[in-house]
């Protein structure tokens, strides 16, 4: 087993998962998670904002069993809504289906997004849902077919491993999307496994939506990506205002200041609450030098 499977298979792990809710934000995950409340995440993204740079608000949860915990996360996620609102910041919300029930039923699932997106519409805050693993994937694409009859308020991600990510990606090319390279694990008759097949793909995704006029998310801490689409925009006349780059709160903090000052649209993916634990763990997985920030928090106590 390698150390992407061994921090996947942790991050799935639901003793580990309670656990971690009970003991509070531990291991280094505070460095990347912004706070487990409302008041403290908000605190977060006015400085974010304070430096030109926007905010999309997880609240952190998914693959949820229960339908108390989906209707929990439904209050939750308004509750940030009317945060949104009510302190004027410069952010929207960044969902996950699962956390509002996908598992449990396909309606009840709806009806817990239906609030949430015409409570965002009538604010005028954008909601993305994000993607999760490939057996999400046909009902979550589902619900936003849905949802874009009523609502032009909603977006979605493209996760450039997929070999249907092509396909996808045109289907989708009228909405705002996030595109990434995908962080679960799939199996090879479904994904890509070699990192250069998925970048190969994630620079052609990302040049077929900038080349479409809709905004494009580019989300990314990979900076041979991001300078070749400073390279790519320059080229093709793409206004600083059809695009953004996005990174995870907490990593590159360097980078993302610099791509701001530059000039480009900046946003970062904020996440808080107690049900850290998943989130973080896929973090690891990814980048298991992100372990310097675990030992970090182990030694600064
Ligand atoms: P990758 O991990 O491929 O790294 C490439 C190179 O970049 C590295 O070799 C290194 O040189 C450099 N690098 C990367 N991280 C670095 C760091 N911390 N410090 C220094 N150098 C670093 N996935 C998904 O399936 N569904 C989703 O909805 C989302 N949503 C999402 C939102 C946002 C804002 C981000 C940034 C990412 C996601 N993802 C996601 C996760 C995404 O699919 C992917 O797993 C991670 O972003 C990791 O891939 P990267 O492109 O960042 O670089």
């Amino acid at each position: 087993m390698n150390l992407r499977d061994f921090f996947i298979g942790m991050s799935q792990n639901q003793f580990l998962n309670n656990s971690a809710k009970k003991y509070g934000l531990k291991l280094g995950a505070q460095s990347v998670v912004a706070g487990t409340d409302v008041a403290e995440m908000i605190q977060s993204v006015k400085e974010l904002n304070n430096n030109g740079i926007s905010a999309t608000i997880d609240n952190l949860g998914e693959f949820v069993t229960e339908k108390s915990e989906a209707l929990k996360a439904k209050e939750q996620i308004l509750e940030v809504i009317e945060a949104i609102h009510t302190n004027q910041v410069d952010a929207h919300i960044s969902l996950k289906p699962t956390q509002l029930g996908l598992d449990i039923d396909y309606e009840f699932c709806k009806q817990n997004l239906s609030e949430i997106v015409s409570k965002a519409s009538e604010y005028d805050i954008f909601i993305n849902f994000d993607m999760e693993d490939y057996d999400h994937l046909k009902p979550s694409f589902d619900l936003i077919d849905e949802f874009a009859k009523d609502y032009d308020n909603i977006g979605t991600v493209i996760q450039a491993y997929f070999y249907d990510s092509v396909k996808f990606i045109e289907k989708y090319k009228d909405f705002r999307l996030r595109i990434v390279k995908g962080a679960y694990k799939e199996p090879e008759t479904v994904a890509y496994q070699d990192k250069k097949d998925i970048d190969e793909n994630y620079l052609k995704l990302i040049e077929y939506h900038l080349l479409s006029g809709k905004f494009t998310s580019i989300a990314t801490h990979d900076h041979r990506v991001i300078n070749h689409v400073k390279e790519f925009v320059a080229e093709n006349n793409i206004p600083l205002d059809k695009f953004e780059f996005q990174m995870l709160y907490g990593f590159r903090k360097d980078l993302q200041l610099d791509l701001a000052k530059e000039g480009y649209k900046f946003c970062t993916y904020v996440p808080f609450g107690d049900d850290w634990y998943g989130y973080f763990m896929r973090r690891l997985a990814e980048r298991p030098q992100n372990m310097n920030l675990v030992v970090k928090q182990v030694f600064n106590k």
